[in-house]
């Protein structure tokens, strides 16, 4: 199967870096399409230049979040994500047999090891595993039993349906597809909620699939990029030349 890899950005200056490190990363794992959503009224000349020249399959979209909605304690890319998805659903509608297929939402600022898509790439309806540094502890991970999920490690608002990070599961196209009202919700979804009530709508706890070694091997970060100090750019007296970063 494909995994398709939908990742919502947004500019400011560690983006192209953080797209970098991603490409990076993406460009040496097979049949990997890459979806990166711009939180954008229109597409930005930068992540097209990006996209161009990135050496992998990528699909290059944009829809700016409403503005009511960018305030901290609200959930972000609800509106890239949902982009993402409406796109892979459009492009199969019209196939009489879907492309296999898996689909994993992949923040522009995680760290992903190669493993992690070997594990994905055998999901046959929704598989999860752990996610470091995250919920604040070292990793929150679900908890297996028999080869089945029965519970969830976490420090943070257990009483979650689906404990779990974004990039702690993976989706099969079938399961997209079959559920087509599926979707990222604003409405009544409080910031950590947007997992859970995304995956309620397509699975259930008992249905699962554990990844990486039943759940005891670490395989994605959710590492966070400190914010860059711009204190010292001049305000005049500019650099003669202006170079992209
Ligand atoms: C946590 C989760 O890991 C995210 O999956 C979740 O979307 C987010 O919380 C949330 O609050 O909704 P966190 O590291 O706090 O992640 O969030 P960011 O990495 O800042 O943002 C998640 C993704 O949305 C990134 O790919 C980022 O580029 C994108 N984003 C962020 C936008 O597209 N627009 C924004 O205004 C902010
Ligand atoms: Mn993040």
């Amino acid at each position: 199967p494909t995994i398709y890899a939908i990742t919502p950005t947004y500019s400011r200056p560690v983006q192209k870096a953080e797209l970098t490190r991603l490409a990076n990363t993406f460009r040496q794992v097979a049949r990997l399409h890459w979806i990166l959503v711009e939180d954008a009224a229109a597409r930005s000349e930068l992540v097209s230049r990006f996209v161009a020249g990135a050496g992998l399959p990528c699909t290059h979209l944009h829809v700016p979040t409403p503005r009511r909605y960018k305030r901290p304690g609200l959930p972000r890319a609800t509106e890239q994500r949902n982009a993402g998805l409406a796109w892979l659903r459009q492009r199969h509608q019209h196939l009489p047999l879907p492309q296999p297929g898996v689909l994993f939402f992949a923040d522009d600022d995680n760290t992903y090891s190669l493993e992690l898509f070997q594990e994905m790439r055998t999901t046959r309806k929704v598989s999860v595993w752990p996610v470091g540094l995250v919920g604040g502890r070292r990793y929150e991970r679900p908890v297996v039993e028999n080869g089945k999920v029965v519970g969830w490690y976490t420090g943070w608002r257990a009483d979650r349906p689906f404990a779990i990070d974004m990039a702690g599961f993976a989706v099969s196209l079938q399961v997209i597809l079959s559920h087509p009202k599926a979707v990222f919700k604003r409405r009544g979804s409080q910031p950590g909620m947007q997992e859970s009530d995304f995956l309620k709508q397509i699975t259930t706890v008992e249905e699962l699939e554990p990844k990486a070694n039943n759940c005891t091997k670490v395989l994605v970060w959710h590492t966070r990029t400190e914010k860059v100090n711009l204190a010292n750019e001049p305000k005049y007296h500019l650099d003669t030349v202006n170079i992209e970063i």
